[in-house]
């Protein structure tokens, strides 16, 4: 009996003990916020409504620590650093009537201090487990620099290379986004993001900001309640059910109305439909910006739609704050819209423990930073995401004992480029160039020579002559060219997808000294390349690659690392074709070279200049025996697809086997292939296997013309390759 209330005892204590997930339990959160919530005035309410940008250097504004005293700011963006956040921090927790800790926000995209590839090349190694790590590492090193929450991931589906903000997402397809999404918010998250080494994440942009006309930033979207639920919605899906603690509103204006007051995208789909628990801040001003979306007189009307629509944090303009108490009075707001919102931003405070340990440890700063396995991991990754776009004759891997070698172009040696648009906290003096990359890696004798050639931007061509004579002098020249940072991301749409400036000039002089050839592009978004892919021999894609990007380079171009990368998104071959992506609708007419009255420009051919899902190895795979474990399933089956892979090659490889399905005959019209399955596999030379998916019969359905999610019954064709188009195709049946 002793022994029994002895086990018990220890239980008890035990379960005390033994932390829970988010730090604080659910029900006590709960009982925390609303009794703090019953002691609040409006004013501080509403100040828990507010968030204000810090300075450029990461430094707060001497206001905040005014406002933030008064209990009338609840979150910074911007300010960075333990010493600094935790000098704002004891104003609120020590000076503040009711003590609430500020919430430090700031845009964590692809690295705080170590920087990885962008977004768009990590979802080119098909392998969400990096994601998972490089968000990881991200959120250690943010952390400990007193940043506790991150505007990522960026998770909009991108059908318009024109569009800057492409580089920061996961590319054209909502099955690869979804397995992205999940990944990173995991990785910033973990299992509780009041954990030391973790931050809160935010999924942005809510929502179809990626379909802005025109591929110019900001602008209008209109997009079917079909296509949103099926293409735009499903990686904001994965991140809320992967918990996600906080969503932001777009710029844009869907269907008419703006992402910022969209009751049917804030509340109906998002609590309503998905449950979502934490809190939605609006993106930069967005909610003064519906006075220039034209659904909002002035700033009074502008903050009483985004509240009642579901905003519930206002990023920079100020208009919750100002005109709450009017919008109270008139009745054109309510006391329970004002305290959800506060209620939804408290919880995450509990939750991430800020109320019980609201200061960071300012001594772990300086050793999170560029700790040496975040650097190898940089490097790992990159060499995992930049994808071989062509490779005539076994152009590469180079000899590391190679007499001579060019290295030319305006990226071959630039710092900033290969960070890309947001770039952290990151250093260009931390980069590593290709130049450097190439050095490092070649053998002593090796005479590596450096011209420039030529700006990435205005069009002087003087460089170019010296660029030529080091290539006519040396075995081999490989070219950089591509895009530099301020090209891509936020407010960068280009109207051209040609190299800029006189880029292609210098390819063309070094491809016409007759030299072997590579060129390497550098650049944030699909390049149209054409003339590139006709004339020179290797290409490789390395994106904006991060802080290691020059050593990733040069581990592939001279065959230490083989790339297995694949495309997560079509490359045109001209701007004219876009938007092109794979999972388009077939058309009454597709395209048929033969007939005039078909689908199809008459100019160029009507496939991208590389498909989606594609990318080259060194090494050759073959891809056979597609078999399905059985010819028909019922509606809430499951078949299990496989293929057999093969390394034909002489070296170890990794091959994506990518599935794609087409639901052939429907009562909607469907894509001709969407993605249902990846997998990213490693073979040495000559080993054989076989690669499962299970295919549940949920995942055949789509939003029928009532908006209900149904997987109709009849035939079904299931595809399987290397990329969206070399497939080996069978069918099966629901029934
Ligand atoms: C505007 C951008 O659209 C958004 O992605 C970012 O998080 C905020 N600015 C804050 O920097």
């Amino acid at each position: 009996m002793k022994s029994r209330l002895l086990c018990f005892l220890v239980l008890v204590v035990v379960l005390f003990l033994t932390p829970v997930s988010h730090s604080q339990r659910p029900r006590d959160v709960e009982q925390r916020v609303n009794a703090l919530l019953a002691q609040m005035t409006l004013e501080e309410k509403l100040g828990q409504l507010q968030q204000l940008d810090g300075e450029g250097n990461g430094d707060f504004r001497p206001e905040h620590l005014d406002l933030i005293r008064k209990g009338l700011l609840g979150s910074t963006i911007n300010v960075r650093g333990a010493q600094r956040t935790n000098q704002v921090q004891r104003v609120a927790v020590n000076e503040s009537r009711l003590k609430i800790p500020v919430l430090f926000g700031f845009d964590v995209i692809h690295g705080y201090r170590t920087i990885f590839p962008i977004p768009l090349a990590e979802a080119s190694s098909w392998d969400p487990l990096l994601a998972e790590r490089s968000a990881a590492v991200s959120a250690q090193e943010a952390n400990n620099a007193g940043v506790r929450w991150t505007f990522a991931p960026m998770v909009d589906i991108a059908r318009d290379p024109r569009w800057g903000r492409i580089t920061e997402g996961a590319g054209e397809d909502p099955f690869l986004g979804a397995a992205f999404a999940r990944a990173r918010v995991r990785g910033f998250q973990g299992d509780d993001y009041g954990a030391a080494d973790r931050v809160l994440a935010c999924a942005k942009h809510w929502v179809a900001y990626g379909a802005a006309e025109g591929g110019r930033d900001y602008n209008t979207t209109d997009v079917s309640e079909n296509t949103l639920r099926e293409i735009y919605f499903p990686p904001f899906k994965a991140a809320v059910d992967a918990g996600v603690g906080t969503l932001m509103s777009s710029f844009n204006s869907l269907n008419g109305v703006p992402a910022s007051a969209n009751p049917f995208t804030l509340t109906k789909v998002l609590r309503q439909e998905w449950k979502f628990d934490g809190f939605v801040v609006s993106d930069y001003t967005s909610v003064r910006e519906l006075i220039n979306h034209g659904v909002a007189a002035n700033e009074e009307e502008a903050a009483a739609l985004a509240l009642n629509a579901g905003i519930d944090m206002e990023m920079v303009s100020r208009s919750f704050n100002q005109f709450g108490p009017q919008l109270l009075k008139q009745n054109k707001l309510t006391t329970a819209t004002i305290d959800e919102a506060v209620r939804r931003i408290l919880r995450i405070k509990f939750r991430l423990g800020l109320f019980d340990k609201p200061l960071t440890d300012e001594t772990r700063e300086p050793g999170s930073l560029l700790r040496p396995e975040s650097i190898r991991l940089a490097r790992e990754i990159a060499g995992r995401s930049m994808v071989l776009l062509k490779n005539d004759r076994d152009a590469l891997p180079l000899n590391k004992n190679i007499g001579s070698i060019a290295v030319i172009g305006p990226l071959a040696d630039d710092r900033r480029a290969p960070l890309g648009w947001w770039a952290g906290d990151g250093k260009p003096e931390d980069t590593v160039t290709p130049l450097a990359g190439i050095k490092q890696k070649v053998s002593a004798q090796t005479k590596v020579g450096y011209a420039k050639g030529c700006e990435v931007t205005g069009d002087s061509t003087a460089g170019v002559q010296e660029a030529v004579d080091l290539a006519k002098a040396s075995d081999v020249a490989i070219v950089f060219v591509g895009e530099i940072a301020d090209m891509v991301g936020e407010g960068a749409s280009r109207a051209s997808l040609d190299l800029p400036g006189p880029q292609m000039k210098l390819v063309q002089a070094i491809q016409a000294t007759g030299k072997p050839t590579v060129v390497v592009l550098v650049n944030g978004r699909p390049l149209s390349i054409g003339w590139i892919v006709d004339n020179v021999p290797a290409i490789l894609e390395s994106w904006m690659g991060g802080s290691q990007s020059g050593n990733a380079i040069a581990d592939i171009l001279f065959g230490d690392v083989n790339p297995g990368a694949k495309l997560p998104v079509s490359f045109p071959r001209t701007v004219g074709q876009i938007p092109i992506y794979y999972n388009h609708l077939n058309t009454g007419r597709p395209p048929d070279p033969s007939n005039r009255y078909n689908s199809k420009y008459s100019d160029i051919p009507s496939t991208p200049l590389f498909p989606f899902g594609y990318g080259l190895s060194y090494t050759t795979f073959k891809i056979s025996n597609l078999q399905l474990s059985a010819p028909q399933i019922n509606v809430n089956g499951k078949l299990t697809v496989s293929v057999e892979v093969e390394n034909m090659g002489r070296r170890a490889g990794d091959e994506v086997v990518q599935l794609y399905i087409r639901d052939p005959v429907a009562s909607m019209a469907r894509p001709v292939k969407e993605l249902k399955g990846f997998q990213r596999v490693s073979l040495q030379p000559g080993a054989k296997k076989r690669v499962e998916f299970v295919l549940a019969s949920e995942q055949l359905g789509f939003w029928n013309r009532e908006l209900r999610y149904v997987v109709e019954p009849g035939e079904f064709r299931v595809m399987v390759g290397a990329n969206s188009v070399d497939v080996l195709d069978a069918k099966f049946e629901v029934k």
